[in-house]
């Protein structure tokens, strides 16, 4: 089974985005760790970053006949798109989201995202770890 990892945008910037926010680990270290992770419980690890809101909705569509699962941090996008929300409603397994940071504790802007109606659960503020929390968790849901 497939794991889509999805990131939107200013990700790829990881690990020299606002380090005191982010830390210093990149995408590339996230990816390694999730792999690590998966191949404990068999599952494969597809991670993908966009710094554009149409190119994440259309790899979620992909998803619904590519993967058994999304993890999913869609950064700023997480405050303001309806559109991955929805796509996120045609993709019938399970979709948990990650925030690097803990969005609660910050700005007011960032305590709401549209994309947490449709996931199974949320993980925010453990840093990068999260994305390998998930995995264990996707991994618990899946197999
Ligand atoms: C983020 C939190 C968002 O508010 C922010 O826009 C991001 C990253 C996080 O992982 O903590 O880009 O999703």
């Amino acid at each position: 089974k497939t794991i889509y990892i999805l990131n939107g945008p200013n990700l790829n910037l990881l690990g020299k985005r606002e380090p005191e926010i982010y830390g210093t680990d990149t995408l590339m270290d996230v990816e390694v760790a999730c792999t690590q992770v998966g191949a404990e419980f068999g599952l494969t690890v597809k991670q993908l970053q966009s710094n554009h809101e149409g190119q994440l909705v259309e790899w979620v569509h992909e998803a619904r006949t590519e993967a058994a699962g999304i993890i999913i941090n869609p950064a700023a996008y997480s405050h303001t798109s309806v559109a991955i929300l929805d796509a996120l409603h045609m993709f019938e397994g399970p979709v948990l989201e990650v925030h690097i940071s803990n969005i609660h504790k910050r700005e007011t802007f960032r305590h709401h995202s549209y994309v947490s109606a449709r996931a199974e659960g949320v993980i925010a503020g453990f840093g990068v770890n999260g994305y390998a929390l998930a995995m264990r968790q996707m991994a618990t849901l899946l197999t």
